[in-house]
């Protein structure tokens, strides 16, 4: 019988720490060997003339989440229940297609209610998709039984991270319940993870907006400029700060909001920021083509300018933002789920927020990023998949190329010129933000646990085969151990 269930042979290995020409040996799923002239397995892939990445992790996408009332204002009485149109299936495929092995997604709360029930609903669900995964538990009701009975038993379960959002009707937290969520989260050990907008400074503009009849999608960004992602991200960072808990901030669109980060970091908080690629590749010029069209690009923050985009880069190579994740959350242009769910003429409040990114993550960071030489090979791999791994726990069995890791790889053409088209997507959404956009570099083959399940653009995955990934406590999310004047209300848990 052969050593090695698969071996891949002869490609240019990426680790994120340098580059070696060497053989992957794969045994049940995982590397169990790394070397010159391994010999054959029972499989063998030719990845010669290819980069053989880890497979990305992607930290943050929305996937058949079950909302209510979603993420705009209906302006009706009793929201109604709606899931995302993008299923575990879908999902599954089109992160295969975009060379992506692992996810966390989120489990939602809605207000009024519990999240036990909820978990249990989404485990099911994500079961039957092929992608692993794990979760962050959003908390929009922080109430006693949820805080104190029910995250409990999730952090028990895995599910290590918890989401809040300081804007949104129906999900802002004010400062109080942010302060509850956050001390709750260092008494059991969880990260917590920040949308940071500043809530009322978004109504206040967006109702002076609406009454000047200010109302295309446009007029998203102009009720959001960066200012109120700077305030919210101060705020968070401060609040984290006071408490002695670990955060990272999402989505972060301009350096405004990253140089608040630089500055914690600097005095040693433990806080970290993600960015996703429409922050480096669309624009807020792009929510204003004609018609409805701008809806397309809609999502929160809002896309800044080229100029911005720039100062992302650097933010980025100066690893104030260390991790790159899509944001994927999708919404059909058409359709009863989609942008138009509250008509063609909906005013800008109206319009979903979110926009679909799987697939498009790596090929655009890849592109834009390695391709014209704004960072290295080794960066790319560590803010697309390593970093994401290590903060949310799931290092070293995720995000590397390393004995004993799970074999995830992603074998990528550097040189693969491509034209992005809605149809290599593979999500279940209709279009792409990203239509037209000419890339350099693709992924030509994804392996799961050392199974091929993306050969040239065709996924081959079983449903049902993704894994749950369970979290349990680790070193990078201790807190600090410092407070002001040393009076510590929420001790973190013994090591
Ligand atoms: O517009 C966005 N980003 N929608 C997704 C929900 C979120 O804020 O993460
Ligand atoms: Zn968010
Ligand atoms: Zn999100």
């Amino acid at each position: 019988m052969a050593e090695f269930d698969l071996v891949v042979r002869g490609g240019e290995v990426a680790t994120g720490f340098g580059t070696t020409r060497c053989d992957i040996g794969v045994k049940d799923g995982r590397i169990v060997a790394l070397g010159e002239k391994l010999a054959d397995g029972a499989r063998v892939v030719d990845a010669a003339g290819t980069l053989v990445l880890p497979g990305g992790v992607d930290s943050h996408c929305h996937i058949e989440e079950p909302s209510r009332g979603g993420y705009a204002s209906t302006g009706q009485a009793e929201p109604p229940l709606t899931v995302n149109e993008e299923s575990f299936a879908t999902a599954s495929s089109a992160a295969f297609a975009g060379g992506t092995t692992s996810v966390v997604c989120f489990i939602p709360q809605w207000k009024g209610y519990g999240v036990w029930e909820r978990y249990a609903d989404y485990r099911a669900r994500a079961a039957r998709g092929m992608i692993d995964h794990s979760f962050h538990q959003i908390i929009s009701d922080p109430t006693d039984t949820v805080m104190d009975q029910e995250v409990p038993r999730l952090v028990a379960e895995g599910v290590r991270s918890l989401k809040v959002f300081l804007t949104y009707e129906p999900l802002h937290l004010n400062d109080a319940q942010y302060l509850r969520v956050l001390t709750k989260a260092r008494t059991l050990g969880c990260l917590v993870t920040v949308h940071c907008e500043n809530y009322e400074a978004i109504n206040w503009r967006t109702h002076e907006l609406l009454k000047h009849g200010m109302t295309a999608p446009k007029y998203h960004a102009w009720a959001r400029p960066p200012v109120v992602e700077r305030e919210a991200t101060h705020r968070a960072i401060a609040l984290a700060e006071l408490v002695d808990q670990p955060i990272q901030i999402f989505h972060v669109s301009c350096e405004e909001a990253a140089e608040e980060i630089a500055r914690a970091q600097a005095r040693g908080v433990k806080v970290w920021g993600e960015t996703c690629p429409q922050y480096v590749s669309l624009t807020a010029a792009d929510m204003d083509r004609p018609g409805f069209e701008g809806a397309k690009f809609m999502c929160s923050p809002a896309p800044r300018s080229r100029a911005e985009h720039e100062r992302v880069w650097e933010m980025i190579r100066r690893g104030t933002l260390d991790v790159i994740s899509s944001d994927h959350c999708a919404f059909s242009f058409e359709g009863d789920r989609g942008k138009r769910q509250n008509g063609s003429d909906a005013v800008f409040r109206d319009i979903p927020n979110g926009i679909p990114g799987f697939t498009a993550r790596l090929p655009i960071i890849f592109s834009e990023g390695v391709s014209k030489g704004r960072i290295s090979l080794d960066e790319f791999v560590r803010l697309t998949s390593t970093n994401p791994a290590r903060l949310m726990g799931l290092a070293p069995r995720k995000g590397a190329i390393a004995i004993g890791a799970d074999a995830d790889l992603a074998l990528w053409d550097p040189k693969k010129k491509v034209t992005i088209t809605n149809a290599l997507m593979q999500h279940a959404i209709d279009y792409t933000p990203y239509e037209g956009m000419e890339v350099t570099g693709w992924p030509v083959m994804t392996i799961r646990r050392g199974e091929v399940v993306m050969r040239d653009g065709k996924v081959q995955a079983e449903p049902s085969t993704g894994r749950f990934l369970p979290r349990g406590p680790y070193a990078m999310i201790k807190p600090r151990g410092i407070t002001p004047d040393g009076f510590d209300p929420a001790p973190p848990p013994a090591a």
